[in-house]
């Protein structure tokens, strides 16, 4: 039976929830993260909820987590940078191996890049390691392209990583809550 995936925004109690998923991305994937499995461990469970608790409610972060029969199976985070520019990103994004290929990562992409352009973004940026040929062809096979754009990364300076970005539809459907 194929299992049924839905994609909610992070809930402000569910520090422990995005403590685990965050620890489970790190120790499967290190190699797609600018963080380390060694930050998330070192890091106390109040600084988790502090996160839960902003990603709940901020207009210009956001995390969306993937529960398949109810039980959580990957996250992504969606936030506007900084800069004059304000720059919408999807980052962090991971789905449990025993439920990849089911279509997890395009719905968490979706919702988070729904939820980016409600709050006005027009482009959605990803910064994907040149390394990690598999988030490059899920990503272009979700429409994303380079930018040109390129950077070390700062987790193994010796390797590159690319900007990707893929242009809202103005027909997107508005990310509800
Ligand atoms: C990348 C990742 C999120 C994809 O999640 P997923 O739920 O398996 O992806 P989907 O089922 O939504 O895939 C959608 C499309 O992307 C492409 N795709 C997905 N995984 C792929 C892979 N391993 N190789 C090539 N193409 C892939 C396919 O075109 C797929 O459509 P199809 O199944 O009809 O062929 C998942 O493999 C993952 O968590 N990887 C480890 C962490 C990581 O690399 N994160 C990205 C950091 S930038």
């Amino acid at each position: 039976m194929i299992p049924s995936l839905t994609v909610r925004r992070i809930a402000a109690d569910q520090g422990a929830v995005f403590r685990e998923l965050r620890t489970a991305s790190l120790r499967e994937a290190p190699y797609a993260f600018g963080a380390t499995l060694e930050d998330a461990l070192s890091a106390d469970a109040a600084s988790f909820d502090a996160t839960a608790a902003e990603r709940a409610v901020s207009f210009s972060v956001s995390t969306f987590i993937l529960y398949t029969e109810g039980h959580p199976a990957g996250l992504i985070e969606a936030h506007f940078d900084d800069t004059a520019a304000r720059r919408a990103f999807v980052c962090e994004l991971w789905v449990a191996p025993a439920v990849r290929h089911l279509r997890g990562g395009e719905l968490l992409v979706d919702t988070a890049s729904s939820w980016l352009a409600n709050e006005g973004a027009t482009e959605i940026y990803a910064w994907v390691a040149d390394a990690n040929r598999n988030a490059m062809r899920f990503y272009e096979a979700l429409g994303f392209g380079p930018t040109g754009e390129h950077r070390r990364v700062t987790r193994a300076p010796e390797q590159a990583e690319s900007l990707l970005v893929r242009h809202v539809p103005t027909t997107s459907q508005v990310y509800q809550q």
